[in-house]
């Protein structure tokens, strides 16, 4: 637990991942399957490459997300299977990426791909996947999928490019921040939750519904991202703390640790964003803390899970609804 969360005096019931995993184990390893069927390439760099980051782990929460809103519509084909590899695939791409973006060095508890394999195999593979995504979505048969997918990895790249934008400049709003995170990160969450409504015939509300929870449920993945970045441990977070501060990342907690901060207190903070640098994470830490910067950016993620949460009332109780307001809140107690 991050020692500045849950100040308001309410202890959230603690959530169990596991037992929602456990919900979609047999989909789990069929999706793995279908991941390592795919990644079996003659190019050697593209299979070491590849394996090592996808046995790296990491959470698989997009694609249970599209299995649990598909078995949550009652979905009994197969297409979920394909079309969740297809989004790891995605996202498995964007990480290879931006971690050369970043010069992150740790992922997944490992070193990162570019810190073995260098930049330039990192990008390649990273397009790889992208383009091995693309192949297999196309065997769905399916053009509104393919305009879902090819529309979010289009605004993907856009989010991604305005932080290079924003980055250094600690002018940044708060309105600019959301921007970003909106396209780079809650866009995916959102396709993959629509994905789950149209491939079972869903209605328009349905579908809307559903695409707005997962885009709510991303905002708050990312707001407690970039709080983490302060506030975790390399060890339970499986990266590096202060990889955003070192790229001069104008993340919410500096946004509004400038806002409330003393004249001084922002200065530091203005001065860190300009030069993007580790040095200062110490210093940037405190005022983070003492502007309330981190209780800040966790109530904004809360407020987000709310609402993912509000827009699933439209679909009828099971346990696959329930997984799906508990992965919300997951989303804003998670500690990696
Ligand atoms: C990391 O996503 C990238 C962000 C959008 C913050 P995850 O935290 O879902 O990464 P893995 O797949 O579990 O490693
Ligand atoms: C999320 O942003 C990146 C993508 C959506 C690809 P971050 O840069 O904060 O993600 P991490 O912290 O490296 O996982
Ligand atoms: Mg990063
Ligand atoms: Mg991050």
């Amino acid at each position: 637990m991050t020692a500045s969360k849950n100040t308001d005096n309410k202890a959230p019931e603690p959530i169990d991942f596991a037992s929602i995993q456990s919900l979609t184990e047999s989909e789990a390893q069929a999706i793995d399957q279908l991941i390592l069927d795919e990644l079996s390439s003659d190019v050697v760099l593209i299979n070491q490459l590849g394996h090592y980051i996808i046995n790296s782990g990491g959470k698989r929460l997009r694609p249970m997300l599209l299995i649990l809103t598909a078995k949550a519509l009652n979905y009994s084909e197969n297409k979920h299977l394909l079309l969740a590899a297809v989004i790891e695939f995605i996202h498995t791409a964007t990480l290879l990426h931006d971690d050369v973006v970043d010069e992150s060095d740790l992922r997944r508890g490992k070193e990162s791909a570019n810190a073995v394999w260098g930049n330039a195999a990192s990008v390649l593979v990273g397009d790889y996947l992208y383009s091995s995504a693309f192949e297999m979505m196309v065997r769905t048969n399916n053009m509104r999928v393919m305009e879902i997918l090819s529309k979010t990895t289009t605004a993907i790249a856009e989010g991604e490019v305005l932080q290079l934008l924003n980055c250094n400049n600690p002018a940044t709003t708060e309105a600019k921040y959301l921007e970003v995170i909106s396209r780079k990160t809650a866009i995916l969450f959102s396709a993959a939750t629509r994905l789950g409504a149209v491939i079972s015939d869903a209605s328009p509300e349905i579908e809307k519904s559903l695409a707005d929870y997962g885009q709510h449920l991303g905002m708050a993945f990312q707001l407690i991202d970039d709080a983490l970045d302060y506030t975790s441990s390399k060890d339970e977070l499986g990266k590096n703390l202060g990889d955003d501060l070192a790229e001069g990342k104008p993340t919410l907690p500096l946004i509004y640790a400038i806002e409330k901060g003393t004249e001084e207190q922002a200065n530091i903070v203005i001065e860190a964003i300009k030069t993007g640098s580790r040095e200062s994470f110490n210093a940037v830490y405190e005022i983070v803390k003492a502007t309330n910067a981190i209780s800040y950016t966790e109530l904004r993620a809360e407020e987000e899970a709310q609402k993912a949460i509000d827009a699933l009332s439209i679909l009828p109780d099971s346990k696959y609804k329930n997984a799906l307001e508990l992965l919300a809140r997951f989303s804003v107690q998670r500690n990696y």
